[in-house]
């Protein structure tokens, strides 16, 4: 991404204002008590004017002692009546500020989810596992902080600088001018170190995103990890991730360290030289001693408030950054939702020319020329070896890509005009992998039709040979199956995502069988219960074994993403080509 423009900074944060706008019955209050209590903080060098300046003057012009002491007495009854107030107020505003925030936030957190899970297919299919999940909740996190702290703390200082700066100028507005000759300097060098901060902090985000995607991938594969004893190899891409970020977060600290040391010396340099110009301001009779006094405090507010907002500032830009990637992922454009919805499919399925390339991977040609026609409750076989194209048939008849060229149909229907919720709620698809969610045998199972009646899973259950190994379980249908299923069987899991396909009842039915062997006793059953859930519908299986395809109506068998044979197992076997070599080598 190139580095957005100032314009696109803007519209950035009034996008996240919009958001926390949409809780203004609270915001604004707060807002409003935020303005309040900046202002009453001021107040407390405006006591401390008159209670130091007060006896100064009075000394000099000869006024009795007790009258000082009367008076300071009352000042520090008002400032501390002061002091409560604004501690009363802030009480109300620092809850109201993060009850407006985190609501602003958890709406944005619900957009962003429901926006991405309807992203089409591709868009996942470009992106490192890991990495869309931590760069979004890395930008969540500095859009959080932002809200959070960062907006308060800038409401406030503007609110002291500017109010400090009225005060000044009523004490002297000679030596107010002399002070803020100054401030263009500072400003210029805000302009020039935060655009160096900013890139280096967006590099410094994507490779942190980078490290996370390490841990992700890591826990994921854990099995793995550890089978091949990987630990080492894991913690040396985990080291050099960090390393590369933690070199590029070194580069930026160099520019916002020069920064800071250039506003400590440029700043203090500041008030220091107009110091000395008001001491002699005052020897002169130019300037009196509670005017000097209440410059000197008030300076040092309007000082303390200027240098907060270097750090303010680069907040904000990369917020903006952050805001600006949330706001292109809202934008990228969802899957298509036209067509109708309630359209009742009867089976039957046909691929005409068609061809495809993975958008990810456009230099080769996965799918070419396939052509095949499929009537309502056949059963296909799809062999080939692995990588020829088999899964990818799958993800086109779900529609998750597209074909590059040709045209697939259900019934009469061009897949293009339906709608891809009423095609997918019409096909189950029983994976190669199957991995379960986290919850529980029920909910799994549950999955395929939501709502579905305790008596409706039961049934489901038994019909794909899984009641009896659930049932068997101490906590039943209640089980929680761990992390994608982990705690059960290879077999067991298949049966639960047959189970949850009864359910879904679909016209067309995808297997892809799994090419680890089960054993014989959870092959016999996994078998049976798929025998059971392909009567009555258009079945595609991805065989790799002899006893699934020899009862298809036809086999197609692919070879570099063709259709090379297609037939009976028995017209093949006597063509003698692929198909004959792929049994006798039993690689089917
Ligand atoms: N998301 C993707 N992006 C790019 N290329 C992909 C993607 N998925 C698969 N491919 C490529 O497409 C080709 C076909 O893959 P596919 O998964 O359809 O093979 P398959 O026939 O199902 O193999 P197997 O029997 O091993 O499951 C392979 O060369 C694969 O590398
Ligand atoms: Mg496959």
């Amino acid at each position: 991404m190139s580095t957005p423009t100032s314009k696109k900074l803007m519209s950035s944060h009034r996008w996240v204002l919009g958001y926390l706008m949409q809780e203004k019955a609270i915001f604004l209050p707060s807002l409003a008590a935020l303005f309040f209590t900046a202002m009453l903080s001021l107040a407390f060098p405006w006591f401390l004017k008159e209670l130091v300046g007060d006896p100064a003057e009075a000394y000099r012009n000869g006024v009795n002692a007790q009258q000082v002491l009367e008076k300071s007495n009352r000042v520090v009854l008002q400032l501390v009546a002061v002091l409560g107030l604004q501690a009363f107020v802030a009480f109300f505003r620092v809850q109201g500020f993060i009850h407006s925030g985190e609501s602003a936030l958890n709406r944005l957190r619900r957009d962003l989810f429901a926006h991405l899970v309807r992203l089409p297919m591709p868009f996942f299919q470009e992106q490192r596992a890991g990495a869309l999940s931590s760069r979004i909740s890395a930008d969540l996190g500095l859009v959080r902080e932002t809200l959070l702290t960062t907006v308060p703390q800038a409401v406030r200082q503007t609110v002291i600088l500017v109010g400090g700066l009225i005060f000044i100028f009523v004490a002297s507005w000679k030596l107010s001018l002399i002070m803020l000759g100054s401030v263009p300097f500072v400003v210029l060098a805000i302009a020039f170190f935060g655009r160096k901060v900013r890139a280096y902090s967006k590099a410094a985000q994507e490779s942190l995103a980078e490290a996370g995607m390490v841990i992700e991938e890591t826990v994921q594969g854990i099995n793995d990890v550890k089978s091949f004893t990987n630990e080492p190899f894991e913690a040396t891409r985990y080291d050099r991730a960090l390393a590369a970020f933690f070199g590029v977060t070194m580069k930026g600290a160099k520019h916002r360290a020069a920064f800071l040391a250039f506003i400590i010396f440029a700043l203090f340099g500041t008030i220091a030289f107009v110091a000395w110009f008001g001491a002699r301001m005052l020897a002169s009779g130019e300037i009196g001693d509670k005017n000097f006094v209440s410059f000197i405090l008030f300076s040092i507010f309007v000082g303390a408030s200027l240098g907060s907002f270097p750090e303010i500032i680069s907040q904000l830009q990369q917020t903006s950054a952050a805001s600006e990637r949330l706001r292109e992922l809202l934008d990228t454009p969802v899957e298509r939702a036209d067509g109708d919805p309630a359209v009742k499919l009867h089976g039957a399925l046909s691929f005409q020319d068609v061809s495809f390339r993975y958008p990810s991977r456009p230099e080769s040609l996965v799918l070419s020329d396939l052509n095949f026609h499929i009537q309502p409750g056949q059963r296909i076989a799809l062999v080939g070896p692995s990588g020829a194209g088999k899964s990818t048939v799958f993800s086109l008849i779900l529609g998750f890509n597209d074909p590059e060229m040709g045209q697939i149909h259900f019934d009469s229907h061009p897949a293009s005009s339906l709608s891809l919720r009423a095609l997918r709620s019409q096909i189950a698809i029983v994976p190669q992998e199957v991995l379960l969610f986290g919850g529980s045998i029920r909910e799994n199972i549950e999955y395929g039709k939501p709502g579905a009646t305790h008596e409706e899973i039961n049934a489901a259950a038994t019909q794909a040979n899984a009641f009896d190994f659930i049932t068997a379980l101490p906590e039943g249908f209640e089980t929680l199956v761990g992390p994608r299923g982990t705690k059960l069987s290879g077999g067991q899991r298949q049966r639960i995502a047959i189970a949850r396909a009864i359910l879904a009842d679909p016209k067309i039915l995808l297997l892809d069988e799994a090419t680890s062997a089960l054993d014989s006793e959870s092959e016999r059953l996994v078998n049976e219960a798929l025998e059971r859930l392909m009567i009555g519908r258009t079945s595609l299986v991805i065989a790799h074994r002899l006893s699934t395809v020899r009862h298809a109506d036809s086999i197609l068998v692919f070879s570099q993403g063709k259709i090379v044979e297609s037939g009976s197992h028995d017209a093949l076997i006597e063509r003698n080509g692929t198909y004959r070599f792929l049994v006798e080598t039993q690689l089917v």
